[in-house]
């Protein structure tokens, strides 16, 4: 190579650094902001300037703090100029009134620092589509909405109900001062933002009441100040046509396939506006009991975003990395055929072009490939690397050295006494009266019974019960479909239990746990209230009203605190917590447990709830992040309600089923 040629290279590849742009200095090019994000005629323009969005959605409240900006980098190194995230208000306001944008000492609250998570996609050069709620599906427990609203007899959520509508303009008026100065038009990231959520799957915001709540929510986030970004709404079009739009907000739509079509009908609705479509489903979630993990095809995923893009819409890739739904955050959903009601597992990998704990897959490759080919930026803006994947290590297995039997458990539990018959765990006085949200309730009474007794809970128990008589387990984990409709499961109507005694009294406890409240349908899927209280509760058939009642709620303090540990001699044949100890010499790295020994329940790593396992599937690992974990010694602990595994053992891959 001549001397002349090697210095017209590096002048070229020189040029090239130091010409191309971020997608800020591209859209923002003097410092100057004239317009936000507008939608007239055929394409978008964000200050003036023509725009299609390249979005992902990826939920702050899914990935661990830490690995944000890893993700964020993720996310643009595919070429996206866009992050979209959903706003959970019932981790933003955990008590009616109470606040927790990361500093409330709640569980969750490490996540929940939503402003840093905005301003921390600016920093990676991304703009933010908002959609705050307050109700946001998202396979997320009662889709985002506080469970302390259904301590209302009369609640009528989503709609113009006032026992509904002043808390939600309340949270507005609490979560959006924190980032109205971070709209695009003020120098921030954020460009549209979202009112309510696939409210033409819920009713029609054609009439009133559904109107007045939409155009409620409109007007308070103009009474806010965003008036300065773009309104727009979601919905499944082809199916709800506008029956979720309102006045003054853009129409978009959702769907994983049927592209033209869907947009063919979103143009005819709303003609000489540009198309968006705000949820290109890239893969799907799981729920308990489902025969498999879901995936689709990278191919056909990618020929159906390439279809979207020819028709030049814009779009948002809903997941573009799903993460994971810690603790007792899952959602569920209702359907008319078996299992009827199915609650979503805690893995939320959705078969994302990112996976659960962020790795690349083939729909991230093809996603990239496409967007370079769409993107009319390609050449003008940069390409920043795509960050390396975290390693992911199988621990060895850590023996289990304590447990703490049911009895012990229960004894460091509120009790709330009642003669009014078993009540929904929302009731309790408890939480300064907001009531139980998740986990398990407790419930004791004491009676005579025969060689001949049987238990009977009218209507149905919510969600699953295990029942002991006298300390003793009387009733079976899951084992065959029918068992759904059977005693101690969500179908089981009516259902009947033998409860054999000696003519002596004898104590009953019926521990009933909420796998999740609906995060999706009609009104009629909205009011779901957990534990026993949609029936009375016979013995032999005498009504029995005297109970006593005890939230096991697990949330990190409570387990962190408990006492009566005693040394590990084996399983126990109640539910029961057990302990182990991880030691991690090095730095920590990701890791999976493998709950595939065990059977249901919970796992804390050092106190934090990760979440949910069942050995009926289809996930049988826990995705661990690294940052939960320690250099030395980690302390995980096990809430089992049937029987425990050997040890606890770690995966360096995930098994999703
Ligand atoms: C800055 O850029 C905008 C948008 O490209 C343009 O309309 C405006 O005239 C520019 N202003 C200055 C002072 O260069
Ligand atoms: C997309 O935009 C291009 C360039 O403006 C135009 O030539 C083409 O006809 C448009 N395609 C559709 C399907 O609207």
């Amino acid at each position: 190579m001549s001397s002349g040629v090697f210095i017209l290279l590096a002048f070229l590849l020189g040029f090239q650094v130091c010409d191309s742009l971020t997608y800020y200095e591209y859209f923002v090019p003097n410092g100057t902001i004239d317009a936000g994000l507008v939608a007239e005629g055929d394409t978008f323009t964000l200050n003036n300037k023509d725009m299609t969005i390249f979005s992902g959605a990826f939920h702050y409240f899914r990935v661990h703090p830490s690995h944000w900006r890893d993700t964020l980098k993720k996310l643009r190194a595919a070429g996206l100029n866009a992050v979209e995230t959903y706003v959970p208000w019932n981790l933003h306001e955990p008590r009616q009134g109470v606040f927790d944008f990361g500093d409330q000492g709640e569980d969750m609250s490490m996540f929940l620092d939503v402003r840093a998570f905005v301003q921390m996609a600016q920093e990676e050069d991304l703009f933010v589509l908002f959609r705050p709620g307050p109700y946001i599906c998202s396979e997320w427990e009662f889709g985002g909405l506080p469970s302390w609203l259904l301590r209302d007899e009369n609640m009528q959520v989503r709609i113009n109900y006032a026992g509904y509508t002043d808390p939600a303009v309340n949270f507005f008026n609490n979560l959006l001062p924190l980032v109205v100065d971070l709209q695009f038009t003020r120098g921030g990231p954020i460009i549209a933002v979202q009112i309510e959520n696939e409210y033409g799957s819920f009713g029609d915001g054609r009439d009133a009441p559904g109107k007045q709540y939409l155009e409620l929510l409109r007007d308070t986030l103009t009474a806010n100040g965003f008036q300065e970004s773009l309104y727009f709404t979601s919905d499944g079009i082809l199916w709800n046509g506008d029956k979720g739009a309102v006045e003054g907000a853009l129409m978009t739509a959702n769907f994983d396939n049927q592209a033209t079509a869907n947009l063919e009908r979103l143009k005819q609705l709303q003609p000489n506006r540009p198309l968006m479509v705000m949820e290109y489903w890239t893969g799907w979630f799981d729920h308990w009991l489902a025969p498999s993990h879901s995936v689709t095809d990278p191919n056909e995923f990618g020929a159906t975003l390439e279809e979207i893009l020819a028709m030049n819409s814009s779009v948002n890739m809903y997941m573009f990395i799903g993460g994971t739904t810690f603790g007792f955050m899952p959602g569920a959903n209702v359907n008319g055929n078996w299992p009827y009601y199915t609650p979503d597992t805690t893995s939320y990998d959705y078969d994302a072009p990112l996976s659960e704990p962020g790795d690349y897959t083939a729909k991230y490759i093809i996603a990239k490939d496409i967007i370079s080919r769409y993107n009319s930026l390609e050449g003008i803006v940069d390409h920043p690397p795509q960050p390396p994947q975290r390693e992911k290590v199988a621990y060895p297995s850590a023996a289990i050295t304590e447990s703490l039997e049911f009895s012990t458990l229960l004894s460091q539990q509120i009790s709330v006494e009642t003669n009014g018959g078993p009540m929904n765990m929302e009731l309790l006085d408890i939480n300064d009266n907001n009531g139980q949200s998740y986990g398990y309730v407790v419930y004791t009474t004491q009676t005579m019974i025969t060689p001949n007794s049987a238990l009977l809970v009218r209507e149905r128990l919510r969600d699953m019960a295990q029942v002991l008589l006298d300390g003793v387990v009387i009733t079976k984990p899951y084992s065959d479909p029918s068992d759904i409709s059977g005693f101690g499961f969500w179908d089981g109507m009516d259902q009947e239990l033998a409860l054999p005694g000696n003519n002596q009294v004898a104590e009953i406890t019926i521990m009933v746990e909420n796998l999740a409240r609906v995060n999706f349908g009609g009104p009629e899927n909205f009011h779901e209230k957990k534990g026993i209280w949609e029936g009375p509760v016979l013995i032999d058939g005498v009504q029995i009203d005297q109970w006593t009642i005890q939230p096991l709620e697990l949330k990190a303090k409570q387990v962190s605190s408990l006492t009566g540990w005693t040394s590990y001699s084996g399983p126990l044949d109640t539910p029961a917590m057990y302990k182990g100890l991880l030691d991690i010499a090095e730095p920590p790295k990701d890791t999976f447990l493998d709950m595939r020994a065990w059977n249901k329940g919970v796992v804390f790593v050092n106190g934090f709830n990760i979440g949910r396992y069942w050995k009926e599937g289809p996930p049988r690992t826990l995705y661990v992040p690294a940052p939960f974990l320690v250099t030395g010694s980690n302390e995980v602990m096990i809430f089992e309600q049937y029987t425990p595994g050997p040890d606890i053992a770690f995966s360096d891959v995930p098994i999703l089923g």
